[in-house]
This record gives C-alpha cells, structure tokens and sequence, in this order.
C-alpha cells in the first residue's frame, strides 16, 4: 500500500468515528473503496442495511439512484454521494416522462382490448427495477431488484397486466423464470450489454465443465449459456458455497475483488465485452462505478457535499413503491 492510500484510508476512517458516518460501497466499485467501506452489497443489502444503522451520515459509494434511494428511506440522515456525476446508463434510458407516457398507452390499449384491468385506477401495475431515477420510481408501484425480481413478481395477481422496466433483458429473465408476459421496458445497462457470445463460448470450450456465473441483466443468448444467474450477491455467495474452484463470470469486474478476497484459492474468469469500434471503453468496468475514488470519498466526509437531495413530493411518492418492495422480499 502506498502511503498516499494509506494516508487517505486513515483520514476516512478517522472522520467517520468523529462524524458518526457509516461508508456504503457497491460490488462494482473500485478495490480500494470496497476495502474502507463499512457495509458492502448488492441493490437489495444496501438499500435494507440503511435503514438499520444508527449513524448521522451515510456516504453512498456506488451511482446515483443508490444514493437516491438511500434518501428516500432515509429522510431524516444526511446521505453522501462521492461524486453526483456518477449516473447509470440503465437509469438513463427511462425518462419519467415517458414512462408515464408508455403506461398511458398501454392502459388505453388494454381498454381497447377490454382486457380485465387490475388496480384501482384502470392501469397496469408497474414494478420498476431499481435502477432508475426517483421521478421514475414515484410512478411505480413496486421497485425490485435482481435479488427479489422473481419472488415479487410471483406474489402479483396471476391475472394482471405488468409494465417491467427499465432493463429488457432482466425483464425477459423474469418472464420466463415465472411464465408471466410482462410489457417490457426497452432498456439496457451499456457493460452487461455487451458480454461477447463468442468470448463466453470460447472461454467455455477452453475449460471444460467450468461453471459460468451470470448478473440478468446481461442479454439473453449469455444467459442460455450460463449455470448460475443471480444477483452480484447471489453470484458471490455461490462462489463461496460452490465445492468448485474454477468460474466463468459475467458481470462487472468489480466483484472480482470481494469474490477473490472471499475465496483466495478460486480463480475466476471474466467475459470480456464485444469490441466495438468507435465505442468508448471495451472492458467490462462501470466507468460511473469507478468515479468513486478514496481522494472524493475524503472530499464529501470534510466538506459534507455532494448532498443527495431528492424532493419531498417525489420522494413521498416514491418511498410505497420501495418499502413495498422491502416489505415483499
Ligand atoms: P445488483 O443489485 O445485483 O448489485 O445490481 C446492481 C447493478 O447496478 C447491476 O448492474
Ligand atoms: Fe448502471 Fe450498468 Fe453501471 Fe449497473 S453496471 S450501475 S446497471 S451502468
């Protein structure tokens, strides 16, 4: 360790104790920050483990919609976001307004049809995947994520009409784990997107019998290939479980570390991406992920700033749709 890190690890841990913060950090964030983090986990622990500690601040390293959520249930806490920048492409691709739109449009195609409709106010039930923006959530009527997606899908009325989004591919896991026929939401995260089919079939004939690992947000034709698919937790508990030694992994490679820290006699393979000319980075790191580094973890525990504001009537709309998620898992 370099003395600059340590230097920083210690001023961050020193400030914590004094400012009664608590330091959250998500699977996919970088090595350094995962290794000063109080709590680590997937969407689903980090959401449920905040509204459990006793601290004034919680610093919320990981993108945007987790700090958001954070303040949402914890309204009365000062959450911390390293760096506001930090967005998701998934979040990205569903705008509230035309969220709200496309659910117009299918209650009005569905009155059309004279299809039996299930909520009191004659629309379907929209369940939103946790990567999304406050504003889409308050339009929700109940968040999941990769972890409880299955189970709550399960528990709705067999009969009902269902707006999935925004992650199509997460969306068609589901559909066919639970034989629903959910409307799916076209959206996608760009780093699960773009797992390489033919990397992953290769990577499998060269060895032989090795399990592979899947998140669902990765596309389908992954997906078919793949033993295991789970959430970043699920993912890294199997490979704790597992009597095996060797895996094939396809999620962001930040969940190497917590899963080569866990098991250091395993070894664990990444998929790589698809190379395509012309777009931005070709690894399969979330560069929103890695805008958290120790120097603006620091930063926001001084100065108190970036601040996750969310606005009240937002977020008191939003907040049944979580907490009946929390309440269903
Ligand atoms: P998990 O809930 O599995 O940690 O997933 C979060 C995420 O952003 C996946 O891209
Ligand atoms: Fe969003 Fe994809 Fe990054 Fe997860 S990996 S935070 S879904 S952009």
């Amino acid at each position: 360790m370099d003395l600059k890190k340590k230097e920083y690890i210690d001023k961050i841990k020193s400030l914590a104790r004094e400012k009664n913060a608590v330091i959250f950090a998500h699977y996919y964030t970088r090595p350094e920050i995962q290794e000063i983090a109080d709590f680590i986990g997937d969407s689903l622990a980090l959401a449920q483990q905040a509204t459990r500690v006793d601290a004034d601040i919680l610093v919320m390293c990981g993108v945007h919609f987790m700090g958001e959520t954070m303040k949402i249930l914890c309204p009365d806490k000062k959450v911390l976001i390293p760096d506001m920048n930090a967005g998701c492409s998934l979040a990205d691709s569903c705008k509230a307004e035309d969220l709200k739109k496309f659910i117009e449009d299918q209650r009005q195609a569905l009155s059309r049809n004279d299809q039996r409709l299930t909520t009191n106010d004659q629309r379907p039930i929209v369940v939103s995947y946790v990567n999304t923006s406050a504003d889409v959530k308050a339009l929700t009527d109940v968040v999941v994520t990769s972890s409880n997606a299955k189970k709550i899908v399960d528990q709705l009325p067999k009969d009902a009409k269902i707006i999935f989004g925004p992650d199509h591919n997460l969306g068609s896991y589901i559909n066919s784990v639970t034989g629903r026929n959910m409307i799916l939401w076209n959206g996608a995260c760009h780093v699960h997107s773009r797992f390489s089919l033919e990397a992953l079939l290769q990577l499998k004939a060269d060895n032989p019998g090795v399990e592979v690992l899947a998140h669902p947000e990765c596309k389908a034709p992954i997906l078919a290939q793949s033993d295991v698919i789970g959430s970043t937790q699920a993912l890294l508990q199997h490979t704790i479980k597992s009597p095996a030694k060797r895996f094939i992994i396809a999620t962001e490679s930040g969940i190497l570390f917590e899963m080569q820290r866990a098991c250091p006699d395993k070894e664990f393979i990444p998929v790589p991406p698809e190379v395509t000319e012309g777009v931005g980075c070709s690894c399969n790191e979330c560069e929103y992920m890695r805008m958290n580094t120790l120097e603006k973890v620091y930063a926001c525990l001084l100065n108190e700033q970036p601040e996750m504001i969310v606005d009240k009537e937002v977020a008191e709309k939003a907040v049944s749709s979580i907490q009946r998620m929390l309440s269903m898992s």
